[in-house]
């Protein structure tokens, strides 16, 4: 472990309360679905990636495995070190892809991974050196942009940002639009974003992606009802709640809720918060794109899209974007 520079900051867990209370407050109620990963929302996401329903893992794993040469190509257009900042970097399964074949090619850089989860970030500080011992790399724990700036103040060095995973369909189109604009303010001319989408595709294909037969997709919401009542003192009865999924091909949104089976009444914290049978708490949006949604995006938020990678099946994208 010491060849790691480690750099733990907490991330900001006083929010969790105010965040709940803000959601289940409102009308119609929400969560944010940012908050599923505790350490059992982390194992049951990986379930979710394992299922044969959820065809997104393969397909970015495939691009990872098979396109990563070619895509450190695009990275290392002058040869000069840079600094390859992950965001939500979760266990780099697929990243490590791509840093295997930018150490082959000889670059000087060093990995930032970002991820909320302290839990991600020190399984990877001593994971990561036994698989790729040549790696310099240095965990940023908590959040992306507080994190970005970190990383800008620990080096000078050309930006690239990988966000991959479809981490930003959990953003609706405009939040995704705000993101990659703040996202583009924070990086200089020449930085480079790949940024994984989600493709628009058969209707049913995508919705048994959200509503495994198993049933797992269903315990990741729950789950969340869970950790409220561990963290928050809540005592949600998450037999009184079931999961539904939607997917609507117009607009592409993907999106979960947490349906309440009867009129009750939960505490959380301080506060009682009711009910009406049939009422839903909106839980997550998984945002699909077309190809032509994922060009504007970079042109609205002011990125340059060079290039495009995809799975044999084209069910994913991870786009290139350059900052103009
Ligand atoms: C991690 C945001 C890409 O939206 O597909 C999987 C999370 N939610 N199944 C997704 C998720 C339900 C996932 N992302």
């Amino acid at each position: 472990m010491d060849s790691i520079i480690t750099n733990q900051i907490a991330p900001v867990g006083t929010s969790f309360l105010t965040d709940v209370l803000q959601g289940l407050q409102s009308k119609p109620k929400f969560l944010s679905s940012k908050y599923f990963y505790d350490e059992k929302g982390d194992r049951i996401f990986q379930q979710i990636m394992d299922m044969d329903e959820y065809y997104l893992t393969d397909a970015e794993m495939e691009i990872m495995e098979q396109q990563s040469s070619e895509l450190a190509r695009f990275i290392a257009v002058d040869n000069q070190p840079f600094d390859l900042i992950e965001l939500g970097a979760g266990d780099a399964t697929k990243s490590i892809h791509l840093l295997n074949a930018l150490l082959k090619q000889q670059l000087t850089f060093t990995y930032f991974p970002i991820d909320i989860s302290t839990h991600v970030i020190n399984d990877l500080e001593e994971n990561l050196p036994k698989k790729l011992p040549q790696l310099k790399m240095e965990g940023l724990n908590g959040d992306y942009f507080k994190m970005l700036k970190k990383a800008k103040e620990i080096s000078s060095r050309r930006k690239v940002v990988l966000f991959m995973g479809a981490n930003i369909g959990n953003m609706n189109l405009t939040d995704a639009e705000q993101f990659c604009c703040d996202l583009r303010n924070e990086l200089s001319q020449n930085d480079l974003l790949i940024i994984g989408f989600d493709l628009k595709k058969n209707p049913k294909q995508i919705l048994a992606a959200y509503n495994d037969s198993a049933g797992i997709t269903r315990s990741f919401n729950l789950n969340l009802l869970d950790r409220i009542n561990n963290e928050l003192d809540g005592d949600f009865d998450v037999s009184k709640f079931d999961h539904y999924a939607s997917y609507d091909p117009e607009t592409g949104a993907c999106k979960s809720y947490l349906i309440s089976l009867q009129e009750q009444w939960v505490n959380v914290g301080d506060e009682t918060i009711h009910f009406d049978a049939n009422e839903f708490i909106y839980m997550e949006i998984s945002q699909k794109y077309s190809l032509e949604d994922v060009d504007a995006l970079a042109k609205k938020s002011g990125f340059n899209p060079i290039h495009r990678f995809f799975d044999h099946q084209e069910y994913f994208t991870d786009a290139v974007w350059k900052v103009d």
